[in-house]
Order: structure tokens, then sequence, then C-alpha cells
């Protein structure tokens, strides 16, 4: 048993210096430099943001049914509904999210078109076939790999960006709404670390499957995502979305 406790801590101890390395390598990319320059104007970072916000908009709701999906499949015996609760609560917390990013996009660029009624981006539809695929298809387990990942690495970088969006007059009610969603994901991470120890410790293969919808993820998320976003803000290059 102990012994168990002490993989469960390396595993989340790994995933977490990931995330620590992904953060650095998001440090390293070009639209992550010219979002947070002190020269870049007030009127891209906020293009920028709301790129971001549009494609959260588009996928959000596609992560919830690719969750939902994942623990619909796993679970054969009774003593498994405690686990399966579990997993099912934060995702419930996570529903109506995508709307509200949707509603930043607007708001942000006076569209009045919501987002939600036009096709995802091609890097939003290459994140909702990722997790599509992983939650529909793919072992149960994977969810937890991206999901760790959404919430852990969105506690990270909200605290980063919050500067910069403060001195280009990002509206305050959407940033207190940004400060109290990264405080819940603060929580999130918590919760699905917890879950994560358990399914450790309960199935045979927990961590292989973890780890997999974490790498996985990883291809689409964050730097595709936030480059198109950038682009497609700056136009920088021809878009085709
Ligand atoms: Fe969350």
């Amino acid at each position: 048993m102990a012994h168990a406790v002490v993989t469960n801590f390396e595993f989340l101890d790994n995933l977490d210096q990931l995330l620590f390395e992904i953060e650095t390598e998001v440090e390293h990319q070009a639209y992550w430099k010219t979002f947070i320059a002190p020269t870049t104007p007030s009127s891209i970072v906020l293009k920028i943001m709301a790129e971001v916000m549009r494609d959260i908009g588009s996928y959000q709701l596609e992560v919830n049914k690719a969750v939902f999906s994942a623990v619909g499949r796993l679970g054969t015996v009774i003593d498994e509904q405690g686990l399966i609760r579990a997993m099912i609560a934060v995702q419930v917390e996570e529903v109506g999210h995508g709307a509200i990013a949707a509603a930043d996009y607007a708001i942000l660029t006076n569209n009045q078109i919501a987002c939600r009624d036009s096709r995802p981006t091609p890097t939003a539809q290459a994140l909702i076939g990722t997790v599509r695929n992983l939650g529909e298809r793919e072992h149960p387990l994977c969810h937890l790999g991206f999901m760790y990942f959404f919430e852990k690495f969105t506690t990270l970088m909200t605290e980063k960006v919050a500067p910069t969006l403060l001195r280009a007059g990002y509206p305050d009610d959407r940033l207190e709404f940004m400060r109290l969603h990264a405080e819940e994901d603060v929580r999130h991470a918590d919760m699905l670390a917890n879950v994560i120890a358990e399914c450790l410790n309960r199935y045979d293969d927990a961590a292989s499957h973890i780890q997999y919808g974490f790498d996985t993820f990883r291809v689409v998320y964050p730097h595709a995502l936030w480059n198109a976003a950038f682009l497609r803000a700056t136009g920088e290059r021809v878009c085709h979305d």
C-alpha cells in the first residue's frame, strides 16, 4: 500500500512537471512574446484573447460530451459508483462555461453572431476530434489525462495573462469571471488528482491510459490552438476559417 501511494504521487508529480515544461514552451513562442509585450497595442491583445474565447466557445460543450461518453463507458460493479460520481462532479461544473466564453467573444468583437452558431476553427475542430475520439473510442480513463491537463494548465496560465489583459482594458466583469474560474480550476485539478490516484490504485494500466490521454491532447493544445488564434488576430497569415 505504501508503495502504491508513492507511485501515485510520482505519477501526478510527473504530470505536473510536464505541465511546467509546457508552460516554459509557451513562454518561448512568438505568439506569447507578442501577447505580453508592453509595446503590443491593446487592440491586438484583445483580438488575440477574443480568438481564444471564440475557440473555447466552440469546443467546451464538445469536451463535456467527450468526458460524459468516456465516463459512461466505465464501471461494471456497484463499488465503482462513488468513483464515477467523482469523475462527473468536475464536468458538471464546466457546463455553461462555453457559453460564457462565447459571450466574451461577442463582447470583445461586437459580433452579434454567437460563435457557437458558426463552424469551429480548424484548430478547435482538431481539439474536438481529439477529445471525442479519446472519449468515445479509447479507454475511458484516457479522459483523465486531458482533463487534468486542461484544468491544471488553466490555473498556471490565467495568472500570467491577467496583467496583460488589465493593461489592455479587458472588461472588468469578464476579468472577474476569469479570476473566479481560475480559482475553481485549482479545486477541479485537486479533485481530478484524487480521482487519478484512486484509479491508479483500482485499475491495472490506469497510468498508461491517463498518460496516453495527456500526451495525445498535448499535440493539439495549447500551442496549435493559441498560435492559430494569434495568427487570426494579427492577420500574419491567411487563415481559411
Ligand atoms: Fe474547471
